[in-house]
């Protein structure tokens, strides 16, 4: 990839790249919307992922192509650029804009960008574009910032810039992920440890829905704003700053104060969620990979039906799943409302899923969805 991308360089800019980098996406094998509410998470970074190509120019204009899309932009070196509806080169410009923040002078660039991260799918393609410029540019200026700071500042793109409300996980497993392990991540401390993914007889199997995402940050970002309420009436009676510091025991206690159903419903799913993780940590740990796949199928149902982010799509992959006995676990992955779900297969299946799930997909949705197996690969590089 690395020479195809420097050729196409050199091709869309008439002179060289100077160096290449790359970033991973991520999936989330369980934990989810947990992060933004201080609890545990359990992502991990895949092969798939982003490349930058990169080099100064003499314009004066740091410039942004991508061979994924058509829509080029620009910006003027050393000034912050406001966001420009809607494109793609939002998120390097948001990183650029960081680094000026902070007082660094950064020179006018020529940037290309190709990922094979299906875009919008739940895998994080935006943290990984995020992620590659944000560990592209400390390295090729020497800027001096460690990975935490670039996850905390590539955090802030999401929220400030691009005005999505979303965690920490994302960046994070797309900075800290290393091969063939698991990331059990505090949102709180963001204190993390490093679990062997070691499937045995099984491989991760991920299913794209291919479902336009419509409305998915507002929907995301009204979820957010739930567990914040949840929070506020349950501060009422307990000092407390996130929903995982709670036991389901303990928010029993307490939850009279949450009278409105849906409310309720999003506590009850951030609290068992934490739970669930804690105990997936614990099955991953002493390889009890079927105990760890009736907890991905317990998150999903969560995620269904008090949480509400899940959809037909996804549904309808998970039920599949569940009566096709060589898999043992499945959930979605990710914010949800379509995007991805993940799923522990036994080794051997993988055509005969792949084409069983594309006939039941098919007939059910009316358009087939894309089936991965997936590797579980390492953070940042320069290549
Ligand atoms: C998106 C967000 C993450 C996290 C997940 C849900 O991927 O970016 O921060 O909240 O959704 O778990």
């Amino acid at each position: 990839m690395k020479f195809k991308l420097e050729e196409k360089f050199a091709q869309s800019y008439n002179h060289n790249a100077v160096a290449t980098y790359f970033a991973p996406g991520r999936v989330n094998l369980i934990g989810e919307h947990i992060d933004y509410n201080g609890g545990l998470v359990m992502p991990c970074a895949i092969t798939m992922g982003t490349w930058l190509a990169l080099s100064p120019n003499m314009e004066g204009k740091t410039r942004f192509k991508s061979l994924n899309f058509e829509a080029y932009g620009e910006m003027e070196a050393n000034q912050i650029q406001v966001k420009n509806q809607g494109f793609w080169f939002n998120y390097p410009i948001g990183i650029i804009n960081e680094f000026l923040k902070d007082g660094h002078q950064i020179p006018a660039l020529d940037m290309l960008y190709y990922g094979n991260v299906p875009i919008g799918s739940g895998l994080s393609s935006s943290a990984s574009i995020e992620i590659v410029t944000a560990f592209a540019l400390n390295d090729f200026l020497s800027l001096g910032y460690d990975k935490l700071q670039l996850v905390k500042m590539a955090k802030r793109v999401e929220n400030e810039f691009i005005g999505v409300n979303s965690g920490i996980m994302d960046q994070y497993a797309v900075a800290f992920g290393e091969k063939d392990k698991a990331i059990v991540l505090d949102c709180d401390t963001l204190k993390s440890k490093l679990v062997d993914m070691d499937l045995g007889e099984y491989v991760l199997a991920i299913i794209n829905t291919n479902k336009p995402r419509a409305l998915a940050d507002s929907k995301y970002n009204e979820r957010v704003q739930e567990c914040q309420t949840a929070l506020k009436l349950l501060n009422k009676e307990i000092a407390l700053h996130n929903l995982c510091e709670l036991t389901f025991e303990k928010f029993a206690l307490h939850s009279h104060l949450i009278t409105d159903e849906t409310i309720l419903n999003r506590a009850t799913h951030v609290i068992k969620e934490n739970d669930r993780v804690h105990h997936a940590a614990k099955a991953l740990n002493n390889g009890q990979l079927e105990l760890f796949g009736r907890l991905m199928y317990a998150s999903h149902e969560s995620l269904k039906d008090l949480y509400e982010v899940s959809g037909k799509e996804l549904d309808t992959i998970v039920d599949f799943c569940k009566s096709y006995e060589p898999v043992i676990g499945a959930r979605m992955t990710g914010a949800g409302f379509g995007g991805c779900a993940i799923a522990l297969l036994k080794k051997g299946f993988e055509e005969d899923f792949a084409k069983q799930l594309s006939d039941y997909y098919f007939d059910r949705i009316g358009y087939y969805a894309a089936i991965y197996i997936s590797e579980i690969g390492n953070g940042p590089i320069k290549l």
